[in-house]
């Protein structure tokens, strides 16, 4: 039998007790898999006593997860400990410095220095994987560094966040609003007590950076990515949505354009025959379209104790067999600098939803501020008669580009017969 894969984790949260369960369920399978038995050999975390369901009793207890980056008896160390700075980030470097391999599923880390520690890894002939930092169980990396390594990515969109997902489901399927939903979500433990990273997009926006950088040979670049949320999308946005023939998902979303690379996170009108509209619940998904290969759609769970330590072992055994590659695809020093597409120059249709009072005058002033940019409707709506005497008006555009929209937009909610904000949703082609 070849000599073992030894093995140091760091964080031992839902994730981490998932990789030893599976480590410890499939040893004989990985070991064929592998080549040779995959050994944990070390763990770290913040408290020991804590109960974990899990058998530790054949190994060791570091209290200082840094060790593990030192550890002589250790060849990957697994950093499941989170977060963009901090001792995630100083494990990462140490292990990596001192000739370890990393496996991470440290989104926020690599969305933020992914580049850099790519670049740390292949200086030192180190494998740097982290398969579980995007859509947790879908092999979606794999799939953009081997099977469709031949193509040339046109875009690339997916639904990255299941929290963001199931709260826009349960709007939809209740018609309950985002707020009451959020609440009963996060009783119910699918949503953090601190709910912002995910509905307000970082956090599929981390997994765009990470993403965008491997289907595109760019370097990691968060910073360049528009992000939006979900806090404004309305239950009434998401009944017209699904009566103009649309639903809400939050994407995101990169391509390819003239400008340059366009990132962007937010809100979308996806057709309803798009595969990705039925994607639903906690569910992930991204589609990447190649130029060969044509469309391709992953979907799966992105989240959850198993999907994790799925995609996590994948990676323990890709170091296990010694299967190496740039973890960007190409080598860190190759990854363009690729100019960001500013929003501005975002080219699309649009959704936008007015209330308004319902007195004469107010459609054709609202289409005068859309003709005055030369923005095409496509269509309108008007519901009912409220108390107050505000009613709805919902205004579907043909393509346009985003600076003349927002112009119109500003003209538009300023009239007197504009009673709140305006809502704009973008309406995807696919
Ligand atoms: N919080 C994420 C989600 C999962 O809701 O999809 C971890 O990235």
């Amino acid at each position: 039998m070849n000599s073992p894969l030894r093995i140091g984790i760091a964080g031992l949260g839902t994730v981490g007790a998932g990789v030893v369960k599976l480590l410890a369920e499939h040893g004989r399978l990985l070991a064929l898999r592998g080549g040779r038995p995959l050994k944990l050999v070390a763990v770290s975390a913040r408290r020991k006593a804590k109960k974990r369901d899990i058998d530790l009793s054949h190994v060791r207890w570091e209290n200082d997860p840094m060790a593990l980056a030192t550890a002589p008896d250790i060849d990957v160390v697994v950093e499941l400990i989170g977060g963009s700075s901090g001792v995630a980030r100083r494990l990462v470097q140490k292990a990596l410095a001192s000739g370890k391999h990393v496996v991470t599923a440290n989104k926020a880390l690599l969305a933020m220095h992914g580049t850099e520690i790519a670049a740390a890894a292949e200086k030192k002939g180190r494998i740097l994987a982290f398969e579980a930092a995007v859509a947790g169980g879908i092999p979606i990396i794999k799939a953009l560094r081997e099977g469709l390594v031949g193509n040339r990515v046109g875009r690339l969109y997916g639904i990255l966040n299941g929290t963001c997902n199931y709260i826009l489901t349960t709007m939809r399927e209740t018609g309950r609003d985002f707020d009451v939903v959020l609440a009963e979500a996060q009783a119910a433990g699918y949503a953090e007590a601190d709910p912002s990273f995910d509905v307000d997009g970082v956090d599929a926006a981390h997994k765009l950076a990470v993403l965008t950088g491997a289907a595109f040979g760019a370097r990691v670049n968060f910073a360049g990515i528009h992000v939006e949320g979900i806090r404004h999308v309305s239950s009434m946005d998401i009944e017209f949505a699904e009566e103009l023939g649309y639903r809400i998902k939050l994407l995101g979303l990169a391509r390819e354009t003239r400008h340059g690379i366009e990132q962007r996170v937010h809100p979308c009108m996806v057709p309803l025959g798009a595969p990705i509209a039925h994607i639903e619940g906690v569910f992930n998904a991204v589609v990447v379209e190649g130029d060969f290969v044509g469309t391709t759609m992953f979907q799966g769970r992105g989240a959850g104790q198993g999907p994790t330590a799925s995609a996590v072992v994948a990676d323990l055994v890709d170091v296990a067999r010694g299967r190496h590659m740039p973890a960007f695809v190409v080598p860190a020093d190759r990854l363009a600098d690729k100019k960001v597409s500013p929003m501005d120059r975002h080219v699309g249709a649009y959704y936008m939803r007015l209330m308004v009072q319902d007195r004469p005058g107010v459609i054709s002033a609202v289409s005068g501020a859309l003709a005055k940019e030369r923005i095409s409707l496509e269509s309108m709506l008007q519901r009912g008669r409220s108390q107050s005497g505000e009613v709805p008006v919902v205004l579907t555009t043909h393509e346009t580009e985003e600076a003349a929209m927002r112009r119109a937009l500003a003209r538009i909610a300023k009239l007197g017969a504009v009673a709140e904000e305006p809502c704009l949703i973008r309406i995807e082609a696919f």
